[in-house]
Formats: C-alpha cells, structure tokens, sequence
C-alpha cells in the first residue's frame, strides 16, 4: 500500500500526544516507500467481471438488497471483515493437522496454549463464533434487572444482553457520537458516565462492565490501555469484573503502539498481555484476529461462572474441548493468533485501511474520522444532503457502488436501526455506508479501483435518489427488506 502521511496523522500533532515525536523511525520511512502485502499469493479465487447492465438487473431482482446478491455478482466484497479473510500456508497446514478426537484432541490443547499465550485467564471455553460466546456468558450473569455497560455494545452483544431481560448502556466518550471528531482513542469509555451507570442502577444489578476493543459500532475506532486502566479502576472501586469484547484485539494494540506515549518501544504481545491483566475475561470473535473463517471463544478468571458456562456450553455448542468446533478450526485459530500479533501484519493491515480513507478523504468525500481498524465508514447523510434519513441515503449509496462498481457495503442507518419494535420509524443517529476489509484479501489495485468507483459515484451525488422500503419483517430488517428506488 502506498504509505502516505495523511491529514489524520498531521491531525495528531495538535492533538493530545502533541508533545511526543509522531513518527517512529521506520515510519520515517513510510512517508516515501510503498508498504507492500507481507505475503505472496499462492492460491487464487476468480472474481467474474460484470457490466453495469448485469448489476442492474441482479439489484432489481434482489430488490435492493445487497444481502440478497449472489457473492459470485461482486466484485468487492466489503460487507463485513468476519471470517472473510484469506488463511497462510500455516493455518492450512494446521486444518491439515487438525485432530478430530471428540475430547482431549491435540488441537485444543494447541490452540489453548495459543490463547493462553496471549489472554493468560485460567479458562478458556471454545464456541463457534463471538455471538455463541456472548450468548452463554449473558445467560449465566444477565438476566431482569441486570445492567451491562460498554462503551458500545456491538449489535449482537446488545441483543444477547437484552435476550435475558438485562439492560445493555453504551457509554463510550461524546466524540464517538461525532463522525467527523478526531480523537486518537475515540472507542475509550467515558468512565464518569459509567460511573454514574453503576451509582444510578446499583453495583449489585451490574454484574459485568464491557469494553470492545476495537470500537466496530463507534467506527473501528481504538480504546487506550490508559482508558482499560482508568475503566479497570471504576470496576475496582465496586468490586466489578471488566470483559473485553476482544474480537480485534491485535489492530486495537497496533493503535496503543502508534498513539499511546511508552509503548512505542513495546511487543504486540505485550501490548496484548497487558490488556489482558487489567481484565477478568474476554469474548471472541475468531473470525476477526484470530485470522479464521469461523470460531470464537470465550475465556475468564472466575470458576464459578466458568463452571456455569461450560455446562451451558455443552448444552448448545459441544465438549468443553471442542466447543462448536472442529479440530482444525482450532488449529486455524491457534496459527492465526501467532500471525495476527505481528509487526508486518498490522502495519499492513492499519494502513492499508487508512490508505482507502485517507484518499477518500483527500477526494472530500466524508468519513468517519479517524480512520478505523478493520473498515471505513462513508457518511452518506453529509454525501446526499438531499435524501431525507427516512428515504435511505445509506442504502442508495450502497446500492449504486454496487451498481457502478461491483462494490458491495453495508447500509448502517437508519434501515438498520430507525425502526422500532411499536412500527415507528425515527432516523438513525448516523446514516452511513461501511466498507469492511477482509484480511488478506485485496491487493492495492483492488482498493485503488475502489477509491475509483467512489469517487466517481460522490461526483454524481446529486444524481442519487433515496430507497422506499416496499417490503419488510418485523425485526433485524436490513438482512432481508425489499426495496425500490424512489422517482425523481
Ligand atoms: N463483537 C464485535 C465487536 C463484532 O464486530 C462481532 C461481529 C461480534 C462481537 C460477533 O462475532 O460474528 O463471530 O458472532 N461482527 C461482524 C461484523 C459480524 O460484520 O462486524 P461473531
């Protein structure tokens, strides 16, 4: 990826950490050579190329739905960076390695150790993926009149809170609510509000505080270890355990080690571990950085609980040695982690991300600021100032990269939350349009024709016209709403 040093990082000499040199001296380097993939393709998969025409019609037959397109009609897929990314030559040897003895394979104990090395909690509890994590934990500590605060709560960790009867509060720091608010950390918890969480509802009803590291529903955006220390001794002072919704856990300590003043001499790994001491447990998602396309776990200091989980854990997911998994899903996992916590990788990885925001940036075209981890967020709202929330702007920005381009996002507005259970429909707080990343995947000629399409579409902005929604179920509907473009 061409490295360049974009508004953002110039941004943050004025900003918080003015007083430490901003470049690393192998950054220094960044600012005239190409940071190059850190791998070489070895296995390729045929992406069909397609006309305007042909995308047309598959839109019109899928009734603007980008779910509903077939993924052999894209030619960018960028819907989510969960479990899409390309495997190394190692994780394949180890589905290779995979051991499928149904209790004590040599798999887990690989990928425990793995874990382990990284998360050192005294359990560790495999699950097929983050959700099924986040679904046994919150059936053992949730519950009617139980309170659970984060920063933010992803949508999937909301909804298993709210699945017991327990209340789940986001309160991350009032420049998360801000697209275009740049803040080196801007996933961090806001500790007073938490603290006022805690007084209002009583530590008693609070059995777990949550932070997601990084940010996926504030942007990607990073949470600092001086935030984690600061939440850690908020729990302190009333004796509550601290989880991390840990599912990109490796690009949240590349930023600590880019942005945080002492640890830019420090490993990842320790980075890593030291996120790890200052928290009871963790859920996981392994298809973010554990670098697999499926798997998850879940992992705590506490026996009592973890005794509860494990015999829910095999009520639904399997034995305790394999959870929802195969062998060789936990060999995947287990190689992955080894990957994910290099040097190489995530400079890479950060920046090839940044590249694609800082160029759209550089276009005019708005995002959410700072660029994030794992994805870019385009804000439709200030992109179509003309298509009211409530005709879509997310949606038909989805809809025409898709059509012009082959590109396929993920509309998060106000399709996806402004309507409530009672029918009702407000706008969402922001109408955006997310390009995740898979791992691995792209090449920069990928993203360079990415930036390309974009661009072109945000010079026609003018041109664009909201969705209606013509045909809808009555919950979660952006997976499966039908819609048509609105005449002009
Ligand atoms: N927590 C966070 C922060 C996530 O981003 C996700 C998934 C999960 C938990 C659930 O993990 O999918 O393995 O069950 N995020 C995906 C996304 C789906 O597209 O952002 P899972």
């Amino acid at each position: 990826m061409t490295a360049q040093i974009g508004p953002l990082l110039v941004g943050w000499r004025f900003g918080p950490l003015s007083n430490r040199p901003q470049l690393l001296e192998d950054e220094t380097l960044e600012r005239w050579r190409t940071i190059i993939e850190p791998f070489r393709i070895k296995s390729v998969e045929p992406v069909r190329m397609s006309t305007v025409e042909e995308r047309s019609a598959r839109l019109a037959d899928a009734g603007y739905n980008l779910f509903n397109i077939h993924s052999d009609d894209v030619l960018i897929d960028l819907l989510t960076d969960s479990g899409t990314g390309a495997m190394s030559a190692e994780q394949w040897s180890g589905i290779q390695r995979g051991d499928e003895s149904y209790a004590g394979s040599p798999s887990w104990f690989r990928f425990r150790d793995a874990v382990t090395e990284l998360w050192p909690f005294r359990h560790v509890i495999p699950t097929h993926q983050g959700r099924a994590a986040e679904k046994i934990l919150f059936s053992v500590v949730g519950g009617p009149g139980k309170v659970i605060p984060s920063n933010t709560h992803f949508d999937t960790t909301r909804a298993n809170v709210e699945f017991t009867g327990a209340v789940a509060i986001d309160c991350v720091i009032a420049e998360g609510h801000e697209p275009a608010a740049i803040h080196p950390f801007k996933g961090n918890m806001d500790t007073e509000a938490l603290d006022a969480v805690i007084r209002e509802h009583g530590a008693d009803n609070v059995p777990v505080v949550f932070v997601t590291i990084t940010n996926n529903s504030g942007g990607g955006q990073p949470v600092s270890m001086a935030n984690l220390r600061a939440t850690r001794a908020v729990c302190d002072r009333y004796g509550l355990p601290l989880f991390l919704d840990a599912c990109r856990f490796a690009e949240n300590a590349w930023f600590i080690k880019q942005r945080e003043e002492g640890y830019a001499d420090a490993s990842i790994p320790d980075i890593v571990r030291e996120m790890a001491s200052l928290a009871d447990g963790m859920t996981m998602s392994g298809k973010k950085d554990a670098l697999a396309n499926i798997g998850g776990w879940l992992a705590m200091n506490d026996d009592a609980w973890a005794e509860q989980c494990r015999n829910l854990l095999i009520l639904t997911e399997g034995f305790p040695t394999y959870g929802g998994l195969a062998g060789r899903d936990l060999e995947a996992m287990a190689a992955g982690l080894r990957e994910v916590v290099t040097d190489d990788y995530l400079r890479y990885r950060i920046r090839s991300t940044a590249y694609l925001g800082e160029a759209l940036l550089e276009s005019g075209i708005p995002c959410v600021q700072p660029i994030g981890g794992h994805a870019v967020y385009i804000d439709a709202a200030a992109l179509l100032p003309h298509i009211p929330a409530l005709e879509s702007p997310g949606q038909a920005l989805a809809v025409a990269l898709y059509r012009e381009g082959g590109i396929r996002g993920c509309e998060i507005g106000s399709v996806m939350f402004g309507r409530h259970p009672d029918g009702t429909e407000t706008p969402a707080a922001m109408e955006l349009v997310r390009l995740a990343i898979p791992r691995r995947v792209y090449t920069q000629s990928h993203i360079d024709y990415v930036i390309e399409v974009i661009r072109w579409v945000a010079e026609r902005a003018s041109e664009l016209r909201g969705m209606r929604i013509v045909q809808q179920p009555a919950a979660l509907r952006h997976f499966t709403a039908r819609f048509e473009p609105i005449a002009q």
